[in-house]
C-alpha cells in the first residue's frame, strides 16, 4: 500500500468540513454540473437539447426503439464504421464529442491538470509535482480516493452483481449458470467496445436476457494517463456502440479499467456523456487466475467471498468480478450459493445503483426508449438552459464527502495493483440531484405534451 494513502483518504471527510480550499473545489465541482440537472427518468434526458452530444443520441419518437433502424447486431452493416478494435492508443473522438468537451472545459467543469503517467497498465500512476493523488482536487481511484458522486459502495444489505471485460466466450457459461438459477437473476456487464465488435453473439445474448449494459472503454487503458480527447474517444465510441446495438439505449454507468479514475476523468464522463462512475469495494483478483503463475486461486477467492458475505452488511457489497475466463466465471459460480444463503439482497449492480433505471433514456432493455422532453421540462420547472444555470447537484455531492474508499492499491507495477476499497461506514452512493420535484415535474411535463 502506498504510504499515507489511507490516512489521507480518511482525512478527506475532515477536510471537507474544515479547509477553505476544499469548499472552493466543491464549488468548482458544483459549477461543473450545469448540464447535469437531475436524474434521468421517464421523458427526461440528461443533456440539454442544444448540447452537442445530444445530436448523436437524439430520440426521434417514442416506442420500443428510438425510431431509427439499426443494422442487426453481428451483421456486416453493424460492424462497419467503428474505430479499429484494440487500436493502438485511444480512438479519435467524434467532432461533436470534442465540441462538448471544449464547452465543458470552457465552463471550468473539467480540472486542468496534466494526465498521470504509468510504466505499465495496472501500475501506480504518478502525477506532476505539486499534484497530490490523494488530495480531493485529484482524488485518484488507484490510490483509493473516492470522488464525491462516484459510486464505490452498495446500499446496506445489498450486493450488486457485475462483470467486467466482456463480451467474451466465457460470457456463455456465465449466462448458462444465471439462466439455471431461480428467477434467472440479471447482472450488469461493463463491456469493452472492442470486445463487443468481436463477440456479437455474447453481446446479444446478454441484452436479450435483460442484463444491464454499461461502459468499460474501447481499449481498456488506465484512463488517468490519457488526454481529455482520448478519454472522450474511449468512452464515446463504446457508448455509441452499445446505443446502436440496443435500439438506441444510452448507457448511464461506466467503470474505469483498474478503477483508475480521478477528478478529471470522472468529470469528463459526467459532463460530456452524463455517465456515473462505478468502482467497487471488494476485489476478487479473479482476472489473475489465468496468469502464469496464477495471482490467486479458486479457493482463495472462495474464502475471500466467505469473509465478505459473513461480514458487515454496511456498506453493501460491490465485488469486482470478470467474465474473462472460465475460471473467473467458476469463482463466481462457487460463491453464488453463499451469496444466496447469507441473506443479502441480490441484484444487478446498475439496477441497484440506478434504482431500477439503468439507461439515461430508458428504464431497462425492454421498456420504451424515451423521446426528448428536455425543453418542456426546462420550461415547466423554470430551469435555465444557459451555461449559467444553477447546478442542482451540489448538495448530493457535498453529502458524499471524500470518505469511503479505503486502502489504496498495493505498490508495485504489476497488473495486480488494483484498489481494494475497504468498506467504510460512509456509503459512497451519490447521485445527480435526487429531486422528487424534478421527477414530478417531468411526469407533469410529459402529461402536458400528451394532452
Ligand atoms: C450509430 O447510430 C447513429 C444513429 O443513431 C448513426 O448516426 C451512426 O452513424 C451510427 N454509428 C455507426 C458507427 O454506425
Ligand atoms: C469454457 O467452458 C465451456 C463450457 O462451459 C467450454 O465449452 C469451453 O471449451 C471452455 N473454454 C475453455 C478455454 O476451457
Ligand atoms: C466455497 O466452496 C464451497 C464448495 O465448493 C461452496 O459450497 C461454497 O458455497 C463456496 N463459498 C464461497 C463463499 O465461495
Ligand atoms: C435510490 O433510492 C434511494 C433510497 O430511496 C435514494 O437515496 C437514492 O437517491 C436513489 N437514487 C437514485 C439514483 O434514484
Ligand atoms: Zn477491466
Amino acid at each position: 500500500m502506498l504510504p499515507g494513502a489511507t490516512t489521507t483518504t480518511t482525512l478527506g471527510s475532515t477536510l471537507l468540513l474544515s479547509l477553505p480550499f476544499f469548499s472552493v473545489s466543491v464549488l468548482a465541482h458544483a459549477g461543473a454540473h450545469e448540464s447535469a440537472r437531475g436524474l434521468p427518468g421517464p421523458g427526461y434526458w440528461y443533456q440539454r437539447d442544444n448540447h452537442p452530444v445530444h445530436d448523436l443520441f437524439k430520440r426521434d419518437s417514442a416506442g420500443a426503439t428510438d425510431g431509427v433502424s439499426y443494422p442487426a447486431v453481428g451483421s456486416d452493416g453493424w460492424s462497419n464504421g467503428w474505430p479499429t478494435q484494440w487500436s493502438n492508443g485511444s480512438p479519435t473522438p467524434r467532432a461533436e464529442w470534442v465540441t462538448a468537451l471544449n464547452a465543458a472545459v470552457a465552463r471550468k467543469a473539467i480540472p486542468t491538470y496534466a494526465p498521470s503517467t504509468v510504466t505499465e497498465d495496472g501500475g501506480i500512476p504518478t502525477y506532476a509535482s505539486g499534484l497530490n493523488p490523494t488530495d480531493a482536487s485529484v482524488c485518484s481511484g488507484t490510490y483509493g480516493c473516492a470522488i464525491p458522486g462516484d459510486v464505490w459502495n452498495a446500499p446496506d444489505g445489498h450486493i450488486g452483481i457485475s462483470f467486467d471485460d466482456g463480451p467474451l466466450p466465457p460470457t456463455d457459461p456465465l449466462l448458462d449458470f444465471l439462466d439455471a438459477q431461480t428467477g434467472k437473476p440479471t447482472v450488469t456487464h461493463f463491456f469493452i467496445g472492442s470486445n463487443i465488435l468481436e463477440q456479437p453473439a455474447q453481446f446479444s445474448r446478454a441484452f436479450a436476457r435483460g442484463d444491464d449494459l454499461a461502459v468499460h472503454t474501447w481499449t481498456h487503458p488506465m484512463m488517468t494517463t490519457r488526454s481529455n480527447e482520448d478519454v472522450v474517444g474511449e468512452i464515446g465510441w463504446t457508448m455509441e456502440l452499445i446505443h446502436n446495438s440496443t435500439g438506441g439505449r444510452v448507457p448511464r454507468f461506466w467503470r474505469p479499467p483498474y478503477g483508475d479514475t480521478d477528478t478529471r476523468v470522472s468529470a469528463i464522463a459526467k459532463e460530456v456523456f452524463g455517465l456515473t462512475t462505478i468502482v467497487w469495494n471488494q476485489d476478487t483478483a479473479d482476472w489473475s487466475l489465468t496468469d502464469s503463475p496464477p495471482g490467486t486461486s479458486l479457493s482463495a477467492i472462495n474464502s475471500s467471498y466467505s469473509g465478505w458475505l459473513k461480514g458487515s452488511k454496511s456498506p453493501g457489497l460491490i465485488v469486482l468480478e470478470h467474465e474473462l475466463s472460465n475460471d473467473s466465471v467458476n469463482a463466481f459460480k462457487s460463491a453464488w450459493p453463499e451469496i444466496v444463503a447469507e441473506g443479502w439482497q441480490i441484484s444487478s449492480l446498475a439496477t441497484l445503483i440506478g434504482n431500477g433505471t439503468v439507461y439515461l433514456n430508458a428504464v431497462d432493455d425492454t421498456a420504451a426508449v424515451n423521446p426528448v422532453q428536455d425543453v418542456v421540462l426546462a420550461a415547466s420547472v423554470g430551469l435555465p438552459k444557459s451555461s449559467s444555470a444553477a447546478p442542482t447537484q451540489s448538495g448530493a455531492n457535498l453529502q458524499a464527502g471524500g470518505a469511503g474508499a479505503g486502502t489504496a492499491a498495493s505498490a508495485g507495477s504489476t497488473a495486480s495493483a488494483k484498489p481494494t476499497a475497504a468498506g467504510t461506514s460512509a456509503a459512497q452512493i451519490s447521485f445527480a440531484a435526487p429531486s422528487v420535484t424534478l421527477f414530478l415535474a417531468a411526469f407533469a411535463a410529459v402529461l402536458v405534451v400528451v394532452l
